[in-house]
Protein backbone atom coordinates (compact mmCIF):
# COMPACT_ATOMS: atom_id res chain seq x y z
CA UNK A 1 0.00 0.00 0.00
CA UNK A 2 2.77 2.15 1.43
CA UNK A 3 4.14 1.90 -2.70
CA UNK A 4 3.91 5.30 -4.52
CA UNK A 5 3.00 4.32 -8.74
CA UNK A 6 4.74 7.33 -10.44
CA UNK A 7 4.33 5.61 -13.92
CA UNK A 8 0.83 7.61 -14.26
CA UNK A 9 0.34 11.47 -14.77
CA UNK A 10 -0.17 11.81 -10.78
CA UNK A 11 1.69 10.22 -9.06
CA UNK A 12 -0.41 8.02 -5.91
CA UNK A 13 -0.33 5.41 -3.54
CA UNK A 14 -4.57 5.63 -3.68
CA UNK A 15 -5.23 3.21 -6.59
CA UNK A 16 -6.27 6.22 -8.73
CA UNK A 17 -6.39 4.11 -12.05
CA UNK A 18 -8.85 2.06 -10.80
CA UNK A 19 -11.13 5.16 -10.17
CA UNK A 20 -11.77 6.27 -13.59
CA UNK A 21 -13.97 9.41 -12.95
CA UNK A 22 -11.55 10.71 -10.07
CA UNK A 23 -8.98 10.26 -12.34
CA UNK A 24 -10.25 11.99 -14.80
CA UNK A 25 -11.49 15.21 -12.52
CA UNK A 26 -8.29 14.97 -10.81
CA UNK A 27 -6.54 15.33 -14.43
CA UNK A 28 -8.43 17.77 -15.39
CA UNK A 29 -7.50 20.48 -12.22
CA UNK A 30 -3.83 19.29 -12.71
CA UNK A 31 -3.08 21.52 -16.04
CA UNK A 32 -4.98 24.20 -13.78
CA UNK A 33 -2.51 24.05 -10.56
CA UNK A 34 0.16 23.84 -13.26
CA UNK A 35 -0.78 27.30 -14.45
CA UNK A 36 -1.26 28.44 -10.65
CA UNK A 37 2.20 27.54 -9.89
CA UNK A 38 3.98 29.19 -13.58
CA UNK A 39 2.18 32.62 -12.41
CA UNK A 40 1.79 32.35 -8.29
CA UNK A 41 5.21 30.07 -7.64
CA UNK A 42 8.68 31.11 -7.28
CA UNK A 43 9.19 34.26 -9.87
CA UNK A 44 11.71 33.67 -12.29
CA UNK A 45 13.22 30.12 -11.33
CA UNK A 46 11.85 27.46 -13.43
CA UNK A 47 14.81 27.07 -15.59
CA UNK A 48 17.18 26.01 -12.63
CA UNK A 49 17.44 22.37 -11.14
CA UNK A 50 17.06 21.88 -7.75
CA UNK A 51 18.05 19.56 -5.38
CA UNK A 52 14.49 18.79 -3.84
CA UNK A 53 13.59 15.71 -2.49
CA UNK A 54 10.07 13.63 -3.71
CA UNK A 55 8.43 11.36 -2.00
CA UNK A 56 8.33 7.82 -2.82
CA UNK A 57 6.76 5.97 -0.04
CA UNK A 58 5.11 7.09 3.29
CA UNK A 59 7.13 5.18 5.35
CA UNK A 60 8.32 7.51 8.04
CA UNK A 61 11.82 5.89 7.43
CA UNK A 62 13.61 6.41 3.58
CA UNK A 63 10.42 7.78 2.33
CA UNK A 64 12.06 10.17 0.14
CA UNK A 65 14.56 10.38 -2.82
CA UNK A 66 16.83 13.37 -3.43
CA UNK A 67 17.54 14.51 -7.01
CA UNK A 68 18.08 17.38 -9.44
CA UNK A 69 14.67 18.35 -11.27
CA UNK A 70 13.20 21.69 -12.49
CA UNK A 71 10.55 22.52 -10.40
CA UNK A 72 7.70 22.92 -12.51
CA UNK A 73 8.61 19.10 -13.55
CA UNK A 74 8.35 18.36 -9.75
CA UNK A 75 5.77 15.27 -9.12
CA UNK A 76 3.64 16.35 -7.44
CA UNK A 77 0.89 13.67 -6.04
CA UNK A 78 -1.73 11.78 -3.29
CA UNK A 79 0.03 10.78 -0.89
CA UNK A 80 -2.05 9.35 2.10
CA UNK A 81 -0.68 7.07 5.27
CA UNK A 82 -1.56 3.14 5.32
CA UNK A 83 -4.69 2.65 6.95
CA UNK A 84 -4.57 1.61 10.84
CA UNK A 85 -6.57 -1.52 10.34
CA UNK A 86 -9.97 -1.41 12.03
CA UNK A 87 -9.30 2.48 13.52
CA UNK A 88 -11.92 3.80 15.87
CA UNK A 89 -12.96 7.14 16.52
CA UNK A 90 -10.70 8.42 19.43
CA UNK A 91 -12.47 11.19 20.89
CA UNK A 92 -16.10 12.93 20.65
CA UNK A 93 -19.28 11.39 21.67
CA UNK A 94 -19.04 8.65 19.05
CA UNK A 95 -15.67 7.63 20.70
CA UNK A 96 -15.06 3.76 20.03
CA UNK A 97 -17.37 4.04 16.61
CA UNK A 98 -15.49 2.64 13.45
CA UNK A 99 -14.06 5.01 11.71
CA UNK A 100 -15.86 6.85 9.27
CA UNK A 101 -14.65 5.95 5.14
CA UNK A 102 -17.33 7.90 3.83
CA UNK A 103 -18.22 11.52 5.29
CA UNK A 104 -22.00 11.22 7.21
CA UNK A 105 -24.07 13.94 5.23
CA UNK A 106 -24.98 15.46 8.63
CA UNK A 107 -21.01 17.34 8.58
CA UNK A 108 -20.52 17.44 4.78
CA UNK A 109 -20.90 20.86 4.63
CA UNK A 110 -18.31 21.39 8.02
CA UNK A 111 -16.48 18.67 6.90
CA UNK A 112 -16.05 20.45 3.76
CA UNK A 113 -15.42 24.06 5.15
CA UNK A 114 -12.22 22.37 7.76
CA UNK A 115 -10.17 21.17 4.58
CA UNK A 116 -11.18 24.25 2.43
CA UNK A 117 -9.69 26.12 4.81
CA UNK A 118 -6.60 23.79 5.72
CA UNK A 119 -6.03 23.59 1.72
CA UNK A 120 -5.98 27.61 1.30
CA UNK A 121 -2.87 28.24 3.76
CA UNK A 122 -0.87 26.01 1.46
CA UNK A 123 -0.90 27.53 -1.90
CA UNK A 124 -0.97 31.05 0.02
CA UNK A 125 2.04 30.56 1.44
CA UNK A 126 3.85 29.64 -1.61
CA UNK A 127 2.25 33.01 -3.20
CA UNK A 128 3.04 35.15 -0.29
CA UNK A 129 6.89 33.63 -0.75
CA UNK A 130 7.04 33.87 -4.16
CA UNK A 131 9.46 36.58 -4.74
CA UNK A 132 12.31 35.78 -1.88
CA UNK A 133 14.09 33.61 -3.89
CA UNK A 134 15.73 37.17 -5.26
CA UNK A 135 17.68 37.99 -2.39
CA UNK A 136 18.82 34.29 -1.09
CA UNK A 137 20.96 34.18 1.40
CA UNK A 138 22.80 30.82 -0.16
CA UNK A 139 22.24 28.62 -2.52
CA UNK A 140 21.16 26.19 0.75
CA UNK A 141 18.46 28.15 1.83
CA UNK A 142 17.27 28.90 -1.67
CA UNK A 143 16.81 25.30 -2.13
CA UNK A 144 15.04 25.16 1.62
CA UNK A 145 12.75 27.78 0.11
CA UNK A 146 11.89 25.70 -2.66
CA UNK A 147 11.72 22.64 -0.97
CA UNK A 148 9.22 24.13 1.08
CA UNK A 149 7.32 25.52 -2.16
CA UNK A 150 6.52 22.33 -3.88
CA UNK A 151 5.86 20.34 -0.74
CA UNK A 152 2.77 23.31 0.37
CA UNK A 153 1.71 22.86 -3.59
CA UNK A 154 1.56 19.17 -2.56
CA UNK A 155 -0.33 19.82 0.08
CA UNK A 156 -2.68 21.85 -1.84
CA UNK A 157 -3.16 18.46 -3.47
CA UNK A 158 -3.72 16.39 -0.66
CA UNK A 159 -6.93 18.57 0.37
CA UNK A 160 -8.30 18.95 -3.61
CA UNK A 161 -8.36 15.20 -3.38
CA UNK A 162 -10.13 14.72 -0.22
CA UNK A 163 -12.43 17.20 -2.51
CA UNK A 164 -12.80 15.81 -5.82
CA UNK A 165 -13.17 12.19 -3.89
CA UNK A 166 -15.61 12.80 -1.04
CA UNK A 167 -17.35 16.29 -2.14
CA UNK A 168 -18.88 15.47 -5.34
CA UNK A 169 -19.05 18.83 -7.33
CA UNK A 170 -19.11 21.16 -4.57
CA UNK A 171 -15.28 20.40 -3.93
CA UNK A 172 -14.61 20.24 -7.25
CA UNK A 173 -15.75 24.12 -7.40
CA UNK A 174 -14.04 24.55 -4.15
CA UNK A 175 -11.02 22.94 -5.54
CA UNK A 176 -10.75 25.63 -8.27
CA UNK A 177 -11.55 28.77 -6.04
CA UNK A 178 -8.05 27.21 -4.23
CA UNK A 179 -6.48 28.21 -7.63
CA UNK A 180 -8.92 31.77 -7.87
CA UNK A 181 -7.91 33.38 -3.83
CA UNK A 182 -4.61 35.03 -3.70
CA UNK A 183 -2.75 35.88 -0.87
CA UNK A 184 -3.09 39.69 -0.27
CA UNK A 185 -5.45 40.11 -3.00
CA UNK A 186 -7.64 43.16 -2.30
CA UNK A 187 -11.04 41.47 -4.32
CA UNK A 188 -10.11 37.72 -3.43
CA UNK A 189 -7.72 37.08 -0.26
CA UNK A 190 -6.80 34.34 1.39
CA UNK A 191 -9.12 32.95 3.84
CA UNK A 192 -6.45 33.88 7.01
CA UNK A 193 -4.81 36.95 7.41
CA UNK A 194 -1.63 35.74 8.61
CA UNK A 195 -1.66 34.35 4.77
CA UNK A 196 -1.94 37.37 3.79
CA UNK A 197 0.68 39.15 5.09
CA UNK A 198 4.04 39.54 2.96
CA UNK A 199 6.95 37.73 3.13
CA UNK A 200 9.30 40.09 1.48
CA UNK A 201 12.50 39.08 3.66
CA UNK A 202 14.68 36.04 5.30
CA UNK A 203 13.67 37.26 8.34
CA UNK A 204 10.14 36.64 8.14
CA UNK A 205 10.58 33.88 6.09
CA UNK A 206 12.32 31.78 9.27
CA UNK A 207 9.85 33.12 11.18
CA UNK A 208 7.03 32.36 9.24
CA UNK A 209 8.23 28.52 8.86
CA UNK A 210 8.88 28.87 12.67
CA UNK A 211 5.90 29.89 14.04
CA UNK A 212 3.11 29.63 11.03
CA UNK A 213 4.58 26.35 9.65
CA UNK A 214 4.36 25.45 13.84
CA UNK A 215 0.44 26.35 13.42
CA UNK A 216 -0.18 24.32 10.16
CA UNK A 217 1.95 21.23 12.65
CA UNK A 218 -0.90 21.61 15.58
CA UNK A 219 -4.00 22.00 12.85
CA UNK A 220 -2.67 18.74 10.75
CA UNK A 221 -2.32 17.03 14.05
CA UNK A 222 -5.72 17.79 15.30
CA UNK A 223 -7.49 16.60 11.70
CA UNK A 224 -5.17 13.56 12.23
CA UNK A 225 -7.27 13.13 14.54
CA UNK A 226 -10.27 13.16 12.56
CA UNK A 227 -12.99 10.57 12.62
CA UNK A 228 -12.91 10.84 8.73
CA UNK A 229 -10.47 8.32 7.92
CA UNK A 230 -9.19 9.85 4.90
CA UNK A 231 -8.44 12.84 6.17
CA UNK A 232 -6.51 11.77 9.12
CA UNK A 233 -4.59 9.42 6.82
CA UNK A 234 -3.47 12.17 4.30
CA UNK A 235 -2.78 14.68 7.33
CA UNK A 236 -0.46 12.18 9.13
CA UNK A 237 1.56 11.65 5.58
CA UNK A 238 1.63 16.14 5.36
CA UNK A 239 3.11 16.09 8.86
CA UNK A 240 6.08 14.06 8.54
CA UNK A 241 6.51 16.64 5.04
CA UNK A 242 5.99 20.00 7.71
CA UNK A 243 8.73 18.67 9.76
CA UNK A 244 11.45 19.86 7.59
CA UNK A 245 9.69 23.45 6.93
CA UNK A 246 10.06 24.27 10.94
CA UNK A 247 13.57 22.91 10.69
CA UNK A 248 14.12 25.18 8.34
CA UNK A 249 13.35 28.45 10.91
CA UNK A 250 14.69 27.13 13.63
CA UNK A 251 18.08 26.36 11.96
CA UNK A 252 17.31 29.59 10.28
CA UNK A 253 16.93 31.76 13.30
CA UNK A 254 19.48 29.91 15.18
CA UNK A 255 21.64 31.03 12.49
CA UNK A 256 20.96 34.34 12.45
CA UNK A 257 21.71 34.43 16.37
CA UNK A 258 24.85 32.28 15.92
CA UNK A 259 25.74 35.19 13.29
CA UNK A 260 24.55 38.10 15.64
CA UNK A 261 26.79 37.18 18.27
CA UNK A 262 29.80 36.53 16.46
CA UNK A 263 29.46 40.08 15.46
CA UNK A 264 28.90 41.42 18.77
CA UNK A 265 32.14 39.81 19.39
CA UNK A 266 33.95 41.26 16.51
CA UNK A 267 32.83 44.44 17.35
CA UNK A 268 33.31 44.49 21.04
CA UNK A 269 29.79 45.75 21.06
CA UNK A 270 26.42 44.82 22.24
CA UNK A 271 24.94 48.68 20.91
CA UNK A 272 22.60 47.77 18.27
CA UNK A 273 23.18 50.45 16.26
CA UNK A 274 26.74 49.48 15.75
CA UNK A 275 25.68 46.11 15.57
CA UNK A 276 22.95 46.82 12.25
CA UNK A 277 26.40 49.16 11.00
CA UNK A 278 28.59 45.70 11.13
CA UNK A 279 25.99 44.71 8.67
CA UNK A 280 23.73 42.09 11.36
CA UNK A 281 20.50 41.47 13.00
CA UNK A 282 20.85 43.12 16.37
CA UNK A 283 18.73 40.96 19.07
CA UNK A 284 16.32 43.37 20.22
CA UNK A 285 15.37 43.27 16.16
CA UNK A 286 14.91 39.96 15.88
CA UNK A 287 12.83 39.86 19.10
CA UNK A 288 10.48 42.29 17.24
CA UNK A 289 10.16 40.14 14.40
CA UNK A 290 9.47 36.94 17.16
CA UNK A 291 6.60 39.06 19.05
CA UNK A 292 5.04 39.94 15.18
CA UNK A 293 5.02 36.69 13.72
CA UNK A 294 4.31 34.80 16.96
CA UNK A 295 1.59 36.61 17.85
CA UNK A 296 0.18 36.86 14.24
CA UNK A 297 0.47 32.70 14.17
CA UNK A 298 -1.49 33.00 17.59
CA UNK A 299 -4.74 34.01 15.77
CA UNK A 300 -4.69 31.24 13.73
CA UNK A 301 -6.27 29.12 16.57
CA UNK A 302 -9.23 31.48 16.95
CA UNK A 303 -11.83 32.56 19.97
CA UNK A 304 -10.58 31.42 23.47
CA UNK A 305 -14.30 30.43 23.35
CA UNK A 306 -15.98 29.04 20.39
CA UNK A 307 -19.05 26.48 19.95
CA UNK A 308 -17.36 25.57 16.80
CA UNK A 309 -14.35 23.76 18.28
CA UNK A 310 -17.04 22.10 20.57
CA UNK A 311 -19.22 20.79 18.06
CA UNK A 312 -16.36 19.51 15.99
CA UNK A 313 -14.75 18.26 18.66
CA UNK A 314 -18.12 16.38 20.19
CA UNK A 315 -19.09 15.36 16.77
CA UNK A 316 -15.37 13.79 15.95
CA UNK A 317 -14.56 15.75 13.32
CA UNK A 318 -11.67 17.51 14.35
CA UNK A 319 -9.70 16.41 17.78
CA UNK A 320 -7.18 17.90 20.00
CA UNK A 321 -2.93 17.09 18.99
CA UNK A 322 -1.59 13.97 20.39
CA UNK A 323 -5.22 13.35 21.70
CA UNK A 324 -4.02 10.02 23.17
CA UNK A 325 -2.15 12.09 25.76
CA UNK A 326 -5.15 12.85 27.41
CA UNK A 327 -7.53 10.60 29.90
CA UNK A 328 -10.72 12.14 29.25
CA UNK A 329 -11.77 11.98 25.56
CA UNK A 330 -15.51 12.64 25.85
CA UNK A 331 -15.07 16.37 27.79
CA UNK A 332 -18.81 16.21 28.56
CA UNK A 333 -17.72 16.65 32.95
CA UNK A 334 -14.81 19.00 32.39
CA UNK A 335 -14.62 22.38 33.18
CA UNK A 336 -11.53 25.17 32.86
CA UNK A 337 -10.33 28.43 34.28
CA UNK A 338 -9.41 30.70 31.58
CA UNK A 339 -8.01 34.17 32.79
CA UNK A 340 -10.71 37.02 30.43
CA UNK A 341 -9.96 40.69 30.07
CA UNK A 342 -13.08 41.18 32.84
CA UNK A 343 -11.39 38.53 34.94
CA UNK A 344 -11.23 34.94 35.96
CA UNK A 345 -14.39 32.69 34.06
CA UNK A 346 -14.68 28.80 34.49
CA UNK A 347 -15.77 27.69 30.98
CA UNK A 348 -16.96 23.82 30.08
CA UNK A 349 -13.40 22.25 28.40
CA UNK A 350 -15.25 21.31 25.48
CA UNK A 351 -15.78 25.13 24.71
CA UNK A 352 -12.33 26.19 25.33
CA UNK A 353 -10.41 23.52 23.06
CA UNK A 354 -9.04 26.90 20.60
CA UNK A 355 -7.29 27.62 24.02
CA UNK A 356 -6.07 24.11 25.00
CA UNK A 357 -4.43 24.12 21.59
CA UNK A 358 -2.80 27.41 21.73
CA UNK A 359 -1.20 26.45 24.89
CA UNK A 360 0.50 23.38 23.77
CA UNK A 361 1.35 24.94 20.94
CA UNK A 362 2.74 27.77 22.56
CA UNK A 363 4.95 24.59 24.42
CA UNK A 364 6.23 23.81 21.71
CA UNK A 365 7.28 26.85 20.20
CA UNK A 366 9.71 27.17 23.66
CA UNK A 367 11.74 24.23 22.49
CA UNK A 368 13.84 26.86 19.60
CA UNK A 369 14.02 29.57 22.31
CA UNK A 370 15.93 27.64 25.02
CA UNK A 371 18.02 26.97 22.31
CA UNK A 372 19.06 29.98 21.19
CA UNK A 373 18.91 31.17 24.07
CA UNK A 374 21.73 28.45 25.21
CA UNK A 375 24.05 30.08 22.62
CA UNK A 376 23.41 33.88 23.68
CA UNK A 377 24.31 32.62 27.53
CA UNK A 378 27.55 30.69 26.26
CA UNK A 379 28.62 33.99 24.57
CA UNK A 380 28.24 35.68 27.59
CA UNK A 381 25.95 38.02 26.17
CA UNK A 382 22.89 39.58 28.51
CA UNK A 383 19.82 38.67 26.77
CA UNK A 384 17.25 36.47 26.39
CA UNK A 385 14.82 36.12 23.86
CA UNK A 386 11.18 35.36 24.97
CA UNK A 387 7.74 34.61 23.59
CA UNK A 388 5.23 37.19 23.30
CA UNK A 389 2.07 36.78 26.04
CA UNK A 390 -0.94 34.75 23.79
CA UNK A 391 -3.12 38.41 24.89
CA UNK A 392 -0.51 40.39 23.24
CA UNK A 393 -1.79 41.88 19.60
CA UNK A 394 -4.79 39.68 19.08
CA UNK A 395 -7.14 40.39 16.01
CA UNK A 396 -9.24 37.07 16.96
CA UNK A 397 -11.40 36.68 20.39
CA UNK A 398 -11.90 37.97 24.14
CA UNK A 399 -8.25 40.03 24.28
CA UNK A 400 -8.90 41.54 20.45
CA UNK A 401 -7.96 44.60 20.12
CA UNK A 402 -7.08 45.38 23.73
CA UNK A 403 -3.85 47.33 24.46
CA UNK A 404 -1.79 44.13 26.20
CA UNK A 405 1.98 44.67 26.34
CA UNK A 406 3.92 41.40 25.13
CA UNK A 407 4.00 40.07 28.71
CA UNK A 408 0.34 40.47 28.68
CA UNK A 409 -0.31 43.42 31.08
CA UNK A 410 -3.06 45.47 29.90
CA UNK A 411 -1.96 48.94 29.71
CA UNK A 412 -2.93 52.54 28.85
CA UNK A 413 -4.09 52.96 25.63
CA UNK A 414 -2.02 55.67 24.50
CA UNK A 415 1.11 54.47 26.59
CA UNK A 416 0.40 51.00 23.97
CA UNK A 417 0.59 52.96 20.99
CA UNK A 418 3.23 54.94 21.67
CA UNK A 419 5.31 51.81 22.50
CA UNK A 420 4.00 49.23 19.91
CA UNK A 421 7.11 49.96 17.48
CA UNK A 422 9.49 48.84 20.59
CA UNK A 423 7.75 45.74 20.17
CA UNK A 424 7.46 45.02 16.98
CA UNK A 425 8.99 46.17 13.60
CA UNK A 426 8.91 49.71 12.90
CA UNK A 427 8.92 50.88 9.22
CA UNK A 428 12.69 51.92 9.28
CA UNK A 429 13.38 48.03 11.24
CA UNK A 430 11.92 46.53 8.10
CA UNK A 431 13.64 48.70 5.89
CA UNK A 432 16.84 47.81 7.72
CA UNK A 433 16.41 44.05 7.48
CA UNK A 434 15.34 44.66 3.49
CA UNK A 435 18.69 46.57 2.91
CA UNK A 436 20.48 43.46 4.07
CA UNK A 437 19.05 41.52 1.99
CA UNK A 438 21.57 40.65 -1.16
CA UNK A 439 21.55 37.45 -3.31
CA UNK A 440 24.27 35.72 -2.75
CA UNK A 441 25.05 32.28 -5.50
CA UNK A 442 27.83 31.20 -5.07
CA UNK A 443 28.22 28.04 -3.97
CA UNK A 444 29.07 27.56 0.23
CA UNK A 445 28.87 31.22 0.43
CA UNK A 446 26.27 32.99 3.26
CA UNK A 447 25.50 36.18 3.43
CA UNK A 448 26.96 38.64 6.08
CA UNK A 449 23.54 38.64 8.29
CA UNK A 450 23.59 35.08 8.53
CA UNK A 451 26.10 31.89 9.45
CA UNK A 452 26.10 28.72 7.71
CA UNK A 453 24.23 25.94 8.55
CA UNK A 454 25.37 23.35 10.86
CA UNK A 455 25.42 20.40 7.69
CA UNK A 456 24.19 20.13 4.34
CA UNK A 457 21.11 18.22 3.00
CA UNK A 458 21.30 14.61 3.00
CA UNK A 459 24.64 14.35 4.08
CA UNK A 460 26.07 16.18 1.11
CA UNK A 461 28.75 19.48 1.61
CA UNK A 462 27.58 22.81 2.40
CA UNK A 463 29.64 24.17 -0.48
CA UNK A 464 27.43 21.91 -2.79
CA UNK A 465 25.74 23.46 -5.41
CA UNK A 466 21.80 22.92 -4.22
CA UNK A 467 20.30 24.96 -6.98
CA UNK A 468 22.18 25.28 -10.38
CA UNK A 469 20.68 28.48 -11.69
CA UNK A 470 21.84 28.05 -15.65
FE1 LIG B 1 1.71 22.67 4.41
FE1 LIG C 1 4.65 23.89 5.83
Amino acid sequence: MSGITYSEKIPNNVDLANDRTLQRALEHWQPHFLQWWHEMGPSDFEAAHVYLRTAISVDAQGWAHYGAVHMPEYRWGIFLADPVAERKVGFGDAMGAPAWQQVPGEYRSTLRRLIVTQGDTEPASVEQQRLLGHSCPSLYDLRNLFQVNVEEGRHLWAMVYLLHAHFGRDGREEAEELLARHSGDADKPRILTTFNEPISDWLSFYCFTYFTDRDGKYQLKSLAESAFDPLSRTCRFMLTEEAHHMFVGETGIGRVVKRTLEVMKETGSENPARIRAAGAVDLPLLQKYLNFWCSSSLDLFGSEISSNSAANFASGLKGRPDESQYDDHVLREKTLDLVMPEGTQNVPMLNVLNEVMRESYLKDCEIGLKRWNRAIERAGVDFRLTLPSSRFRRSIGAWAGLPVDPRGNLVDKTAFEKQLFDWIPSESDRAFVHSLMHKVTEPGKMAAWIAPPERGINNLAVDYEYVKLH
